[in-house]
Parts: C-alpha cells; sequence; structure tokens
C-alpha cells in the first residue's frame, strides 16, 4: 500500500511539473534592464543606446514592461563598478555592459554571479577567458578585422583610381594614423589590418606619423594640426580607426581653408550620419559601417531572454558566447544605395 501511494504521489508530482507543457513557473514581463557605457559622450555608442530604447519601446506592450536605465562612468572602471551596484539595488534583472576597461572586468563578473544577474557585455571585447567565468555572460559586438580589412580595401581602390593622391609622384603614399584608445581591440586590429591589406593589394605605403585621438573629434583636430605643423602637404593620406575622429581631421583643413582638392585622401570606420555627409561632400574618400542598430538588436534579444530565464541558444542558433554583426564598406559609389536600404527599414 505504502508503495503504491509513493508512487501515485511521484505521478502526480510528475504531472504538476510538467502540467501539460505550459510553464510552471511564470514568465517575468517585468524586464529592467541596466545599461553601463563607457562613456555616453562617444558617437558610435550613442547610436547603441538610442537603438536599445526605440526596441524597448516596441517590445512593451500589453503586460510586457521593458525599462532601460543608462550609466554613464565617464571613463573610470571604478564608477561603472559602483554604478552596477545601484542598477541591481534598484532591480535590474539584466544588465548590458560597456566596460571601461575590457582587460579588468573581475569584479563586474563577481558582482554578476553573486547575484545572480547576467550579463551582455558589448562593443569592448574581453578575453575568451574571462567570458568563460559564468555561465551567464555573453558578448555582443563586431569583427574587428574586417573593419581593417575593408578600410584597407578602400584605400587600395582609391589610391589605384587616383593617381594623383601621390602628390610628389614618388611612387608611395606617405600617409599618418590617427587612433583610438591604445588597449581597444578595434584600435589594435584595424591599425594593423588597414595597413597590412592596403599593401597586401599593392598599395606602397610611407608611414609619417601616428597618433592616439582616444575616438575623439576634438583630440583628433588637435593632433592632426600638430602633424600639420610638422609634415604639411606631404600628407598624403590620413587613416583613421574612426569617424568621429576623420571629421575631426576634416574639421581641421576646414578651419585652415584649405581647397577641399588639396586634402589628403581622408578614411575612417562607423558610417554615422555626420560622416555619411562628409562623405557626399567627398571631403572623406570612405568609411566601413559598424551596424549600431543589428548590435543593440542582438543585446536587447539577449537580455530580454535571459531576464526571463529562457534558454537563449533559441535567440542566437548557436553555442558561442560571443556574437559578431559583419562591417559593411561604405564609399562614395554605394552610399546611395545605402542610404535608401536605411530609410526603408
Ligand atoms: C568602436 C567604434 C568607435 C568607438 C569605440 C568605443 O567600435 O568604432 O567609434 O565608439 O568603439 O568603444
Ligand atoms: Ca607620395
Amino acid at each position: 500500500m505504502k508503495k503504491i501511494i509513493a508512487i501515485l504521489s511521484f505521478i502526480v508530482l510528475c504531472i504538476s511539473m510538467s502540467s501539460c507543457g505550459t510553464p510552471v513557473q511564470q514568465t517575468n514581463n517585468r524586464i529592467k534592464i541596466g545599461v553601463l557605457v563607457y562613456d555616453e559622450g562617444d558617437t558610435f555608442l550613442k547610436g547603441i543606446i538610442n537603438e536599445m530604447i526605440a526596441d524597448a519601446k516596441n517590445r512593451s506592450k500589453g503586460d510586457v514592461d521593458v525599462t532601460i536605465t543608462v550609466g554613464d562612468a565617464s571613463g573610470d572602471q571604478n564608477t561603472q563598478n559602483d554604478q552596477m551596484e545601484d542598477m541591481i539595488a534598484n532591480g535590474c534583472n539584466v544588465l548590458a555592459i560597456n566596460l571601461v576597461d575590457r582587460t579588468d572586468p573581475t569584479s563586474i563578473i563577481n558582482l554578476a554571479k553573486k547575484n545572480n544577474v547576467p550579463i551582455v557585455f558589448f562593443n569592448r571585447e574581453l578575453v575568451k577567458h574571462d567570458l568563460e567565468r559564468w555561465n551567464q555572460l555573453y558578448y555582443v559586438g563586431a569583427p574587428a578585422i574586417r573593419s581593417g580589412m575593408m578600410q584597407g580595401e578602400e584605400i587600395a581602390d582609391y589610391v589605384r583610381s587616383h593617381p594623383e593622391a601621390d602628390k610628389n609622384g614618388d611612387g608611395k603614399i606617405q600617409y599618418v594614423l590617427l587612433k583610438g584608445e591604445q588597449n581597444h581591440q578595434d584600435t589594435i586590429i584595424r591599425s594593423e589590418k588597414a595597413v597590412s591589406t592596403a599593401i597586401n593589394y599593392g598599395v606602397r605605403l610611407d608611414k609619417l606619423a601616428g597618433e592616439v585621438a582616444n575616438w575623439s573629434r576634438a583630440q583628433a583636430q588637435n593632433r592632426m594640426q600638430q602633424m600639420i605643423n610638422e609634415y604639411g602637404d606631404r600628407i598624403e593620406l590620413v587613416i583613421c580607426n574612426n569617424d568621429d575622429m576623420a571629421l575631426g581631421v576634416i574639421d581641421d583643413y576646414r578651419k585652415m581653408q584649405i581647397p577641399v582638392k588639396d586634402y589628403p585622401a581622408i578614411f575612417g570606420i562607423d558610417g554615422t550620419e555626420e560622416a555619411v555627409k562628409d562623405l557626399k561632400e567627398g571631403t572623406l574618400k570612405g568609411t566601413v559601417y559598424n551596424d549600431a542598430a543589428a548590435q543593440a538588436d542582438k543585446i536587447m534579444q539577449l537580455a530580454v531572454a535571459l531576464a526571463q530565464d529562457e534558454d537563449v541558444s533559441n535567440v542566437v542558433h548557436s553555442n558561442s558566447k560571443s556574437f559578431y554583426i559583419d562591417y559593411q564598406k561604405l564609399t562614395r559609389s554605394n552610399v546611395e544605395e545605402f542610404e535608401q536600404e536605411h530609410e526603408n527599414k
């Protein structure tokens, strides 16, 4: 008799747990996403944040409510760690984090584990080993190497079809490089790959100088002025790790009232709205589109699934913990087509 009761109660338990396929636990429809960024003034990141906010609005329908709170670390990792604690205390059930120092996520990861709050890191890539420290950590970004290759190809195409780019006719292209933050994966990889790709395509490059301008338009204008003071119109090509720095370079040539036809060939990366204007004016020769909307979309999909304790492999169709949205070349020859595609989105 005891045995029968035990078996029966076991069966009842099993039925109640599976309850004909409907989830036992009610899904959480109040999703509070804490977004932490290294610097809210960064143009490309502003784009990602705006897309995430729009996405959260779209998702908030009926009894579903998705809210986003943004914290700006102003370039200080300790500030970001404090902001994370506040966000958890305020009831955020998932975090999207753009690390200040991508090589130092230990406190952030420990805090997340301790409080059982999943994290989707984005844009500033942490090393694989750190991402493996907990199964609730993910990364969304873009493949740096592809942006460098594409920029290098654009440079090679341009130089080949514009022999006048070699202003002094010595068969080499004298260039300067403007770099983003020194330890950023995009700075390191783009700088190396853009140059090596252009060389592989047969461009003879001659480096005059390289300066760090930390992604910033104002800093780039400043550094460019120093390089112009030193090298003047020997500069035939300016390779920039992002568009804001390319715009800073253009600001400087504009300020000096140099005719556009005498500008060196200037190249950037990101495809920001401002940069697209300069592309059409011909002051910027090429950029590489860094798809903020697609990255924001992936971050949101992951964040919402994690907050609801869903199996994210359904969301991302892969076992990987890192997701990369590819870049796209953007020059004068495809800018109209690009704009049309984006209007239709
Ligand atoms: C890069 C982007 C830069 C800057 C940086 C910040 O991917 O091209 O413009 O936003 O991220 O981490
Ligand atoms: Ca030359």
